[in-house]
């Protein structure tokens, strides 16, 4: 998703606008630009691809000054190319515009603006904020601002300049995200991420919806939606852009997967005190909870993964029916959402747009909102009554390892402890489960020992053309998330299955050489998977097992078992992703893939 970083401030913008959109090259991007006002002179560049085209571009002919903006653009409306990269500009190049975000009445504003003789270079929906602006603009900036995002329709993070005011940078928030980054000596820096601007201050304000802000040299302002100036207090950032580095891995996806077993004991460590589970602030209380008769569980991508294994430890624990929804489906599915409805988010980033579409559709309806996400003051997480944090620490690669896995155990610890206040389990079963959940981390530490196993299978699926996963119970949906994930790295068609719905249809796609991934962890149905594992390899399939150390009923139909180790049967889901992890990640690489950011995909996405 696309990147914005703005500055304003003594050291060179250039140098701070490039080094900030580095920092938020996770996002995924095709393209990047950059406008800084260059000696009261507001000057652009923009290449298509990487941002070291940019870059090189620059060393020639560097801009100079203190004000400047930047971008890095994932193509929604019209192809990556440089005309459609951001900054846009209006018709004589005085006014500059960045935009994270998709404004949806584009097309009606365009027309307009044609017939007031007004013409577009790019097949953008950005382009038009320019000349909207230019339209507006009379002899100040602020009020050519205010009277443009009137127009707008849709979601926005914009960060603007103008030549006729060069001392000025203005910005706004309109259901995207954008923070700002102050300090006295460095100044101000509006960026999509918190990682741009940790290199220079700590202390950062999150923009709330339609807030705007005006900085220049002396400072900013802040002003709310009816253009009131607020105060609103900086919060300090605790975690250090060394935990968003690679810290001598190749990847971040690798760095990531290791990353697992501590983010896990973290997730775990913060969700107790003096041995008891301790929500604070991320859970209900006993009457509220009583007062609950609708559970709905809603994500996206592998979040909804880890949402539907929530919905098995939730029913398993508290005997409470839960519903899961993909968020993109949910609000349009006219769910049953009333005062006595629990709705549970589950977002690593915490800014995925149709997750926040349920968010508001819930509450809308007067549903209680607890989320589950990774990123301290994203808009889910503000916008929650309660919320629970992964205390994942930044995840960098686009495929989502860490973030899955500590969201699995703030599920596991959200359903203990509904499961504890409704009366649904001893005390003496929690602390089972809580002694299983400790024992996680060194369970998946044994498991990336050696990880030879993982790259010969990576060279024997590399070349497939399809791959299919199957499973039953909760094993399915490890399933689904091993499919997704071999699928987003290398590109290679996965899909998964039921394990027992194979024969209703899907059988006929199976033939001699089909690889097949069979998870079969679940003690009451690994018989059951094994049957249908048997009928695959009889028909040619070459089976790939990930059953439970010391269990040989999988060894006779597969051509390999991948073994992980015993636990509690609703907990397999954390140990059984371990190695369909690593396989993408190895897989990936054989195929020479970037694979922290795969083609097509951002790793937030912050449109509908
Ligand atoms: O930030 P979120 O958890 O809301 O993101 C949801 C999905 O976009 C995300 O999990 C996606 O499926 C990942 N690329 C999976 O690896």
């Amino acid at each position: 998703m696309c990147g914005i970083v703005g500055y304003c401030g003594r050291l060179n913008a250039q140098d701070v606008v490039l080094n900030g959109l580095e920092k938020l090259e996770y996002r995924g991007y095709d393209s990047a630009g950059i406008s800084v006002l260059d000696n009261n002179i507001l000057k652009t560049k923009k290449r298509a691809g990487r941002l070291e085209n940019l870059e090189d571009a620059l060393k020639d002919d560097p801009f100079t000054g203190n004000i400047g903006i930047g971008h890095t653009r994932w193509a929604t409306h019209g192809i990556p190319n440089e005309i459609n990269a951001h900054p846009h500009l209006n018709s004589d190049g005085t006014i500059s515009v960045i935009h994270n975000g998709i404004i949806e009445n584009y097309g009606e504003l365009k027309d307009e603006l044609l017939s007031k003789g007004y013409t577009f270079k790019s097949e953008t929906d950005t382009e038009v904020i320019a000349h909207l602006l230019d339209f507006y603009y009379k002899d100040n900036f602020f009020d050519a601002v205010t009277n443009t995002v009137k127009r707008l329709k849709g979601a926005y993070a914009l960060v603007m300049l103008c030549q006729k005011e060069p001392d000025t940078l203005i910005a706004v928030r309109h259901e995207s995200p954008l923070i700002m980054g102050v300090s006295k000596e460095n100044g101000c820096i509006l960026a999509s991420d918190i990682p741009s601007v940790l290199e220079y201050t700590r202390d950062v304000i999150y923009l709330d919806n339609d807030e705007m802000v005006v900085a220049n040299l002396d400072g900013y302002k802040i002003y709310d939606k009816d253009l009131k100036e607020i105060n609103k207090k900086s919060e300090k950032v605790e975690w250090d852009l060394e935990a968003a580095s690679k810290e001598g891995f190749d990847h971040f996806m690798i760095k990531e997967i290791f990353d697992q077993p501590k983010a896990i004991e973290d997730a775990i460590k913060n969700k107790m005190k003096d041995d008891e589970i301790n929500l604070e602030l991320g859970s209900f209380t006993k009457e509220e909870l009583e007062n609950i008769n609708r559970i709905y569980v809603v994500a996206c991508g592998t979040a909804y993964h880890a949402g539907q294994v929530g919905k098995f430890a939730i029913e398993h624990f508290t005997k409470i029916p839960v519903m899961t929804d993909i968020a993109s489906e949910f609000r349009y599915n006219s769910p049953f959402i009333d005062d006595k409805t629990l709705l549970i988010l589950v977002s690593q980033s915490g800014e995925t747009a149709d997750t926040l579409a349920a968010l508001r559709e819930g509450k809308k309806h007067g549903a209680k909102v607890l989320s589950v996400t990774n990123v301290v003051g994203s808009s889910i997480a503000r916008e929650s009554d309660k919320t629970l944090y992964c205390y994942a620490g930044p995840e960098i690669s686009v495929a989502s390892t860490k973030a899955y896995t500590t969201q699995l155990i703030a599920l596991y610890f959200l359903a203990l402890d509904f499961a504890k206040k409704l009366g649904k389990i001893s005390d003496d079963e929690v602390k089972n489960v809580i002694n299983e959940l400790k024992a996680l981390p060194e369970k998946i530490a044994s498991m990336l020992k050696d990880l030879t196993p993982y790259q010969e299978i990576a060279n024997e699926i590399k070349e497939a053309k399809s791959i299919f996963y199957l499973g039953r119970g909760v094993d399915f949906i490890s399933a689904k998330e091993g499919a997704l994930k071999l699928k987003e790295t290398t590109y290679i068609h996965t899909e998964s299955f039921p394990a027992g719905e194979l024969k209703h249809g899907s059988i006929a796609l199976i033939e001699e050489g089909t690889n097949v991934f069979s998870i079969a962890t679940q003690s009451k149905l690994i018989e059951k998977t094994a049957s249908n594992t048997q009928e695959l390899a009889s028909r040619g399939a070459h089976v790939y097992s990930i059953g439970r150390v010391g269990d040989k009923s999988l060894e006779k139909y597969s051509n390999k078992v991948i073994y992980v180790p015993e636990s509690l049967d609703i907990l397999m889901p954390v140990l059984t992703v371990i190695p369909e992890q690593l396989i993408a990640y190895y897989t990936s690489l054989a195929k020479g893939n970037d694979v922290d950011k795969p083609r097509n995909l951002a790793k937030s996405v912050t449109v509908e």
